[in-house]
């Protein structure tokens, strides 16, 4: 697949073009003119098109216009000549992605502006992917009819909303459904995992990095802030954000802006912030290691998620739900359960959360040899997996004992008790 279209009637222009995006590894393709470009869109897709303005026939404007309206997912760059930056603007209002001037001024410059456009085309198509993968929010138990409606409140406004609940309720499932519940549900939904990266990488991650900020970076790129302008910002796992990040994220929850590492012009955001995290926040700022001014501009408006277990009557509807998902990606959309197993399901036992849940359904479905899962087992609980003080004492005495043979005076020296200690526990514990 080609990921480049450049679109120019000056072969000179176009052969600069492509040899330049070339060496960057790109694949490219060429057109003379709009009509050209339009055949090759339909039959190909395209993650950018970069165009001139003024040609023969339908003009770059032109083009822009049939791109945005038939491809809304490929960016537009337009070329504009010495003298028509008016031109450009307009273009920029009707939705390219960004203009260069004629004649480009480097190689280097063009693929630059090209990188970010494909960043930007990569982060879109990503987050509609997992959009797509995140299944609407599925709920029927009593418990949740005001976690619901809260959510579906909130999602109204523009307030900051703080997730709270364990792992594996559905708080990344919340947050989608309060950017789709919301005013802003057509802009995109940009998500940040502050707990997935190292601070440096998530600092350029968050909030984009000027040219020559730090080695490698050979161009400016936006970061996630600006990409979610207009939309909806998740910062999930929020409580492992470290000192730093947590003060830079507190400017940009008071004032909607920042700047780029490396720069000094600040930027302008519009985005609504949804956070999540499964961490006791509170308990993190008294220990001293969440700050507290940023604790309370997050939990404006916090919901928390109940775990599964205090919400049963959602296990068989959620069981149906995940299930289609699984037949989904098994390419065994008729997977279904049988009454038992829904039987047994609803009165099932459940230690986990939802996505124990799935996991279990997901075993469950590639045993089953027909398409109807009979048989669906509860995990068992793991039994308790830290022994209790008295068995962990009686045995490192009974070890003891053991490698001293018997003598309790160097069985004690060992365990690094006293010898009367020893002499109380064996009492105590009964072993003698
Ligand atoms: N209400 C729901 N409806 C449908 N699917 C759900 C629901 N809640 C959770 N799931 C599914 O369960 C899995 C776990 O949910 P999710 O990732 O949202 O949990 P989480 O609370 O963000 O967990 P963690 O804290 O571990 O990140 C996902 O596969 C998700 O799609
Ligand atoms: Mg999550």
């Amino acid at each position: 697949m080609a990921h480049v279209l450049v679109v120019d009637d000056d072969t000179g222009v176009r052969s600069f073009a492509v040899t330049a995006l070339k060496r960057a590894g790109m694949e490219v393709a060429e057109a003379a003119d709009a009509p050209e470009a339009l055949r090759r869109l339909k039959r190909e897709s395209f993650a950018v098109v970069v165009t001139d303005l003024r040609m023969p026939g339908p003009d770059g404007l032109a083009l822009l216009d049939q791109v945005r309206a038939d491809h809304p997912d490929t960016e537009v760059i337009v070329l504009t000549a010495f003298g028509t930056i008016d031109t450009a603007v307009s273009a920029m209002k009707r939705g390219a992605f960004d203009f260069l001037q004629k004649p480009v001024e480097s190689p280097e410059a063009l693929r630059a502006v090209v990188r970010r456009a494909m960043e930007r085309h990569a982060l879109r198509a990503h987050a509609e992917a997992t959009q797509g993968g995140v299944p609407t929010l599925t709920w029927g138990a009593p418990s949740m009819v005001p976690v619901v409606s809260a959510l579906q409140k909130v999602a109204r406004t523009q307030s900051t909303v703080l997730l709270l609940g364990e792992s594996g309720v559905g708080k990344e499932v919340a947050a989608n459904a309060i950017h789709a519940w919301s005013p802003r549900a057509a802009r995109p939904f940009v998500a940040v995992n502050c707990a997935s990266l190292s601070a440096t990488l998530l600092e350029s991650e968050l909030f984009g990095h000027e040219r020559g900020a730090f080695t490698g970076a050979a161009a400016r790129r936006r970061g996630r802030l600006e990409l979610a302008d207009g939309g909806t910002f998740f910062l999930d796992e929020v409580g492992e954000l470290e000192p730093g990040l947590q003060a830079r994220l507190l400017r940009v929850l008071q004032e909607r802006r920042f700047e780029r590492v490396g720069g000094e012009q600040t930027v302008e955001v519009d985005v609504r912030i949804v956070a999540a995290t499964n961490r006791d926040l509170e308990a993190r700022v008294r220990e001293g290691s969440f700050r507290e001014d940023l604790y309370y501009r997050l939990a404006v408006f916090p919901v928390r998620l109940p775990p599964l277990r205090e919400r049963k009557a959602d296990i068989v509807p959620l069981a149906r739900t995940l299930l289609a998902r699984i037949g989904g990606d098994l390419g065994r959309r008729g997977l279904r359960l049988s009454d038992s197993a829904i039987e047994s399901i609803a009165a099932g036992d459940w230690p986990g959360n939802v996505r124990e849940l799935s996991n279990v359904l997901e075993r469950a479905a590639i045993l089953a040899d027909t398409d109807v899962i009979s048989l669906v087992a509860p995990p068992a609980r793991p039994a308790a997996a830290a022994p209790s003080l008295v068995a962990a004492e009686t045995a490192a005495i009974r070890a003891a004992l053991d490698l001293h043979g018997g003598n309790r005076r160097r069985a004690a020296e060992h365990l690094g008790i006293g010898e009367r200690t020893l002499y109380d526990k064996l009492k105590a514990y009964g072993l003698s």
